[in-house]
């Protein structure tokens, strides 16, 4: 049968439609737009992140920081860093919305000048000996597996005196701090701030079951250095003792030994180790998580994807996003994230 052509008018629909569209246009100049044009995008059933699983292999990025280390001083660069970007956000110095991470570098004979910003800044040793970081006053030499503060508007420097360069992950609050818009930063006339106390007088003060007559609770920890030699035999003591979570292995949360909570409010840290052959179960939590392997070897699956690490890879878990970790051998997982801020505002969620 042969069709024929009509002439369409415009239907109620389509008028509707028509309408909407130049009302979205005025109201556009004034300023303004439809929340229910976006409602699903803003207010998700479940979190969306940009954040993707990824690993760093320790042997491409030593190989790249010391390269970096014939282009430019550290005192030229103010800190010599290799950020870690996140492959789901290239260009916007973060491994994870809320987290920058960067593996820094300081030569023997070196100095990273003194400075302080609101930022909260931590730092992994992964590599070397004898090197220092300076945080108000007190001279905390690393060794690797240690976990070093330096709390929001702390001044500090580092240096390194030994014959060895020296490698940490170093990981900041920047973008979350950024996020609200609230940085202030400023650097020191003097390169290195003066010595007041002893290297580990903070972790002899704070850290052993007593405090010092006087000592107020603040929201920050006052230990400077939670050194590897004190904090690796409490994990494998926890591991013969049997007390291994099924997802986590035997892990210990750093405290803020006068508070019990963690040992900054933005960003909390932990230490675990896992058995040999230890398949953890499935778990996923809201704070998408920064992963360094102090010792050991295995894999981490992250929502289907196999993360495979050893000694020193640093690897990143997105928020949401269901893993488990699996040790071939004996290993000892260092892990960071923004928790303490989650759980502060309400926010944070765990699951399987
Ligand atoms: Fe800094």
């Amino acid at each position: 049968m042969a069709v024929t052509a009509t002439t369409q008018t415009p239907s109620p629909k389509h008028n509707i439609e028509a309408m909407r569209e130049a009302f979205y246009a005025r109201i556009a100049k004034k300023d303004m737009a439809p929340l229910w044009k976006v409602m699903k995008n803003v207010v998700t059933k479940e979190p969306v992140t940009r954040t993707k699983p990824h690993v760093w292999h320790f042997d491409d990025v030593k190989s790249l920081v010391m390269e970096s280390g014939g282009l430019i001083t550290a005192e030229e660069a103010e800190r010599r860093v290799l950020i870690l970007e996140n492959p789901g956000m290239h260009g916007e110095s973060r491994i994870t919305n809320t987290m920058f991470a960067g593996v820094q570098m300081i030569m023997p004979g070196e100095v990273a000048p003194a400075h302080r910003h609101v930022s909260s800044a931590i730092r992994f040793i992964l590599d070397g000996e004898g090197a220092y970081t300076a945080v108000e006053g007190e001279k905390a030499f690393m060794s690797p597996g240690d976990f070093v503060i330096t709390a929001n508007w702390a001044a500090h420097d580092h240096g390194n005196p030994s014959d060895k360069p020296m490698l940490w992950l170093d990981v900041l609050d920047y973008p979350a701090v950024n996020f609200y818009e609230a940085c202030f930063a400023e650097d020191f006339e003097e390169q290195r701030q003066a010595t007041k106390r002893e290297d580990g007088d903070s972790l002899a003060f704070y850290g052993s079951g007593v405090l010092p007559d006087g000592t107020a609770a603040t929201d920050r920890t006052p230990i400077i250095n939670y050194t590897y030699a004190r904090t690796r035999p409490i994990i494998e003591r926890m591991l013969l003792a049997g007390n291994i979570d099924p997802r986590h292995g035997a892990r210990v949360r750093y405290a803020n030994p006068v508070t019990g909570g963690p040992v900054l409010p933005t960003m909390g840290a932990a230490l675990a180790m896992l058995p040999q052959g230890f398949h953890g179960e499935p778990y996923r939590s809201t704070d998408g998580t920064i992963f360094a392997c102090a010792e050991g070897a295995g894999s981490t699956e992250v929502d289907g994807e196999l993360l495979q690490w050893g000694a020193n890879d640093v690897f990143v878990v997105p928020p949401w996003k269901r893993y488990s970790h699996r040790a071939a051998t004996q290993s000892v997982l260092f892990s960071i994230s923004d928790r303490p801020a989650q759980e502060a505002l309400g926010i944070w969620r765990e699951g399987t």
